[in-house]
């Protein structure tokens, strides 16, 4: 087991290698911030967005919640958007969920799991509205799976109906969204092509979104 001073040691490791590779590393990084990526993630502490997408501090802002949701009447989450795109003014924001999420598990199968079933209930609402789609899949896996895949899909969907991308969008401002997956057991992030980048895209998106649901 890990000793919680282990961290504080490894930290000053870190700065100090840091530093002797560059004496004016934290000078420069302390000086501005100017990411040109929102990260929108699963707290999952498997699936850590300046790991996996080698980007180094600096690079991207992070939003981390169970299961990657991005609701509208979560003042978090909303805050982080607008700062992303009012403040920092990045130009793209990445919604990436994960194959094998507990949370969308858990919501898939209705498991009592305390105030995170309040919170999920947001995934289990994609999942009854898609529940034909879903119950055609025999193995359970590829069902959670798929509903990983769904659950992102919706969430770019919302972080483009926010007010603060939509103003964005109004006002011309080059903002994609994009809707990506990682996988747990291979290390690889797959673009699940749901990107949207204007309203009319948007529109496009959720218009196919609804095709899917009234075909399965
Ligand atoms: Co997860």
């Amino acid at each position: 087991m890990g000793d919680i001073r282990d961290l504080l040691e490894n930290n000053r490791r870190w700065a100090a290698a840091m530093q002797a590779a560059d004496p004016r590393y934290f000078e420069t990084l302390a000086a501005q911030q100017a990411p040109e990526y929102l990260w929108i993630g699963c707290s999952d502490s498997r699936v850590p967005a300046n790991v996996i997408a080698g980007l180094a501090p600096g690079e991207v802002f992070v939003h981390r919640n169970v299961a990657n949701l991005v609701v509208h009447s979560d003042l978090n989450c909303l805050a982080v958007v607008e700062y992303a795109v009012e403040a920092l003014r990045v130009r793209h924001i990445i919604v990436c969920g994960h194959y094998g999420c507990g949370g969308v598990r858990a919501a898939l199968e209705a498991q009592p799991c305390g105030l995170a079933g309040n919170w999920l209930g947001h995934v289990r609402d994609i999942a009854l509205a898609r529940q034909a789609e879903l119950a055609a899949i025999a193995d359970d896996t590829a069902r959670v799976n798929r509903l990983c895949e769904m659950n992102v899909e919706a969430q770019v969907a919302a972080v483009g109906r926010t007010s603060t991308v939509q103003a964005a969008w109004a006002r011309g401002a080059r903002l994609s969204v994009h809707g990506w997956i990682y996988g747990l057991d291979n290390g690889v992030i797959e673009d699940l092509d749901v990107s949207v980048s204007s309203a009319e895209s948007l529109q496009e998106l959720e218009r196919r979104s609804k095709v899917n649901r009234s075909s399965s």
